[in-house]
Parts: structure tokens; sequence; C-alpha cells
């Protein structure tokens, strides 16, 4: 099938260019991907590594993290911004502690009742942490599929973000999950990027409406003003 297709040719692309040997790779745990994934949220991969690991060494685990007065949870972000997210990590771990008996949930439903936890971030970590399977539509993931699939219209309307989310389930595949979401999320991240994509380099090329129509700089559309 087309989708079937378009996961195949990620995850090869994945195999031979992807970054297998990131500090939340290794070791994983919904824990451990959690806490990278709100860090990855809106700070690059390259920044958050020396932040991650000083974060781990000092709260290894939600009940560790859970303890820990919001102070120094605070200065173990201080340099990485959106301190929000810090302030959510540190409630949900709270929360975790208190209502899971400090075992983190793996049903989508309970993750995303957790502070700073919404749909695609819930996702992420059961799909990466849990081989679990669950469509993904981050803000990369939004701009590949956008481009790809040749979809109109600003995401942030009601219309557009139910086609891409039906797109994004449609192309998630039942086998490596994990790899996949991985993968997508690293090919919006360096390869179709917003600015100049690589096209020259990307898996899906072949078959993207944006690339075959020049549209990249138009797709996805911008919100209108
Ligand atoms: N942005 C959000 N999650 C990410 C991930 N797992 N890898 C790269 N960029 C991301």
């Amino acid at each position: 099938s087309a989708a079937g297709d378009f996961g195949a040719r990620l995850l090869d692309w994945f195999d031979r260019h992807g970054r297998h040997d990131l500090p939340w790779q290794q070791e994983i745990s919904v824990y451990r991907v959690w806490v990278s994934e709100i860090m990855l949220q809106q700070t690059q991969v390259v920044t958050v590594i020396p932040y991650y690991q000083r974060f781990m060494a000092r709260f290894p685990d939600v009940t560790s993290l859970a303890r820990a007065p919001i102070d120094e949870v605070l200065h173990h972000w201080s340099g990485l911004g959106y301190y929000a997210r810090a302030r959510h990590l540190h409630r949900a771990a709270r929360q975790v502690v208190e209502q899971h008996q400090g075992r983190f949930p793996e049903t989508l439903e309970d993750l995303e009742a957790l502070p700073g936890i919404g749909r695609s971030t819930a996702a992420a970590i059961l799909s990466i942490a849990c081989g679990q399977r669950h469509a993904i539509l981050d803000g990369n993931v939004k701009r590949v599929l956008a481009r790809h699939r040749g979809v109109e219209g600003w995401p942030g309307t009601t219309a557009v973000s139910r086609r891409l989310w039906a797109l994004a389930e449609a192309m998630t595949p039942t086998a490596r999950v994990a790899d996949y979401t991985q993968a997508i999320m690293d090919l919006g991240a360096t390869v179709c990027t917003r600015g100049r994509p690589t096209c020259g380099v990307c898996p899906v090329a072949s078959d993207c409406v944006a690339h075959a129509t020049d549209r990249q700089s138009l797709l996805p559309t911008p919100r209108p003003r």
C-alpha cells in the first residue's frame, strides 16, 4: 500500500542515517522518554543532550523528581527556556507518585491527564518507550504530511487538523512503530525543514506533492493574517 511504502522508506532511511545513540535511546523507560520528549518540544537535540544527562544524574526516576524542591528542578532547567515545561514536569511527577504509586502510566488516557502532556506527546512516549501503535502529530510531522500529501489550509483549523491526524494514523505502521515515530520526527527536524528542505536526500520525495509542484514554501499553509 502507499502508506506501507511510505513507512518502509522512512524506516530504511532511519536505519542508514538516523541517530541511534542518543542518551534517551539507552535504558529506555517511560520516565526517561517522557523527560526527553518534554525537553525536545521546543529545543534542538544537540542542546538538549547535556541538560538531559545532568537531569537524569540528579533525578534518575520519577520518585526522586517528585521529592525534589521545585527550585532544584528549575536550576537543572536553567538555560533551556520555556520554564513552564519544568514546572509541569515536576507537578506530573508528584501526580504519578500520588495517583499511580510511582509507576508511570502506560495508557494514552492516563498520560494525557498529566500536566504538560498533550495527545501527540503521549503518543510519542508510548510508541517509543512501549512500542504501542499510536499516531503522532507534532509540528515537524504536520509539515512532513502536509507537504507529502499536499494538504492545503492552516493546520490550526479543526478541519485541517482532523485531516492531518487521519493521515498520521494511516501512515503509522504496525511493525517497528517506535523507530517509525523517531524517523518521522527526525525527517521533519533535519530534512523536511521549515526554511530550506533538502528534498534531494529525502526518502519520500519521489511521491511528495509539495516537491512535485514546487510548493515546499507554501505548505503547510501559514496562519491567515
Ligand atoms: N522533537 C520532539 N521529540 C523528538 C524526538 N524524539 N526526536 C527529535 N526531535 C524531537
